[in-house]
């Protein structure tokens, strides 16, 4: 399983410290939360933090847009070196166009299903996807608790992409730490993303307790 830090619980005041930290540690992915105080109640950055952080690390940044109008967004992303973006099919009645616009600008199409949004919102959508976001908590904040039935969720997408013989990678967002690492793991999961976990504290010793489960 690949390891996602994410970067809204970094110091913000040394924002490249903390990239360099995770990087250095191993980290597989540098997971990105974009937050518009309309999708979800809070905010947090735009397009200039993807553009600023480009050139500062290697990792492939993993982009979480959290935002309504995912449509007017994605190309401004793509373009300040996202690698991956993802959609919530919340966000758009044009779930579709989204993903071809992804494509057409050259990144990964990933697309999120918050708790409440069941698997089969995606049923026409999977031979399209290189990732699903599975959320483990409701968007919004850092901090928050795993919500334990999501792996069930993904336990399930897991079955479904082996019957489809699709690809796409599987990932979770949410309250992960080294014991709900673990399930998500068993369940299935390719790639967990962790903010608070691994930022409060020695971001390099709480990543090797991520990176022991795998
Ligand atoms: C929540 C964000 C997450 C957040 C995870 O809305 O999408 O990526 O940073 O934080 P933790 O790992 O603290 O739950
Ligand atoms: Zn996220």
């Amino acid at each position: 399983m690949k390891i996602a830090p994410s970067i809204l619980s970094a110091d913000f005041a040394n924002l490249q410290r903390d990239v360099q930290l995770v990087e250095n540690a191993g980290a597989d992915l540098l997971h990105v939360d974009i937050m518009d105080g309309h999708f979800v109640p809070n905010l947090s950055f735009g397009p200039g933090i993807v553009s600023a952080l480009r050139p500062i690390t290697n990792l492939p940044l993993d982009v979480h847009l959290m935002v309504s109008d995912p449509e007017f967004w994605i190309p401004l992303f793509a373009q300040a070196g996202a690698d991956t973006l993802l959609v919530h099919v919340e966000a758009t009645p044009h779930i579709m166009r989204a993903i071809q616009q992804m494509h057409a600008h050259g990144v990964k199409a990933g697309v999120v299903l918050n708790p409440g949004t069941p698997l089969s919102a995606l049923e026409e959508l999977l031979p399209m996807l290189d990732q699903v976001l599975i959320m483990t908590v409701n968007p919004g904040f850092g901090g928050q608790q795993f919500l334990p039935a999501m792996a069930d969720k993904v336990a399930r997408l897991a079955k479904a992409r082996e019957a489809l013989g699709l690809h796409f990678a599987i990932e979770v967002d949410g309250g992960i730490n080294a014991k709900t690492g673990k399930i998500v793991l068993d369940a299935g999961a390719d790639i967990a993303v962790a903010g608070s976990y691994v930022y409060n504290g020695d971001p390099a010793t709480q990543l090797a307790t991520l990176q022991a489960l795998r």
